[in-house]
């Protein structure tokens, strides 16, 4: 089959046009990138970048994870009655448990790229939109997923405030320092300011 001189000059246009985009792609896409720059733009993590106080520690008397703060400062509180590092049993009974009744702050940033991950009750897993990465309940990346290590944990204390209108009786309330994190694949959760003892 013959081709005229204009529809050969069409089609190698066509062609160049191809191979660049393809250039472009190869040089600045990434399979780990969140798959479109909407999407991005909705799952990008806000995790605080100072300390703020979350009120007195009988706004989280039951085992659960909160998320009145996932939103505003990308981070969810996790209470459990009983905590072990990498035990996905978030029922143990704190009796035989010896670090007892605790409570989290774990960054919602995905350990993979940086999305922020969901709380899903039905399967008892934080998600990642992204490339859908489970974590356990507390924060334990799960053997399929893309991430590689555990979420953070976000420095937690009590703190005297007896001038907050949140304090509790003896005028503490409780503050977190998104700011300084820990590392589970540093053995890093084994520093008394990454979990509170309640
Ligand atoms: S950002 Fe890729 S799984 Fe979370």
């Amino acid at each position: 089959m013959s081709i005229t001189r204009r529809e050969f000059t069409k089609a190698l246009a066509r062609t160049t046009a191809a191979g660049i985009s393809l250039t472009i792609l190869g040089q600045f896409g990434c399979e780990d990138e969140p798959t479109s720059t909407s999407k991005r733009r909705k799952v990008k993590a806000n995790l605080a970048t100072e300390p703020f106080t979350i009120g007195p520690i009988s706004q989280f008397d039951k085992p659960g994870v909160y998320d009145q703060y996932k939103q505003s400062h990308g981070v969810w509180i996790v209470r459990d009655n009983g905590y072990t590092d990498g035990n996905t049993d978030s029922n143990i009974d704190s009796n035989t448990n010896a670090n007892g009744p605790t409570l989290v702050a774990l960054s919602a940033t995905c350990t993979h790229v940086g999305c922020s991950v969901d709380w899903d009750l039905d399967i008892d897993q934080f998600q990642c939109p992204c490339h859908e990465s489970g974590f356990t309940r507390q924060g334990i990346n799960m053997p399929d997923a893309r991430a590689s290590r555990p979420l953070e944990r976000c420095t937690i204390q009590r703190i005297l405030a007896a001038d907050s209108p949140d304090a509790d009786a003896t005028g503490h309330v409780i503050q977190i320092d998104p700011t300084v994190r820990f590392r589970h694949d540093k053995n890093e959760w084994d520093n008394p300011a990454s979990m509170l003892h309640l």
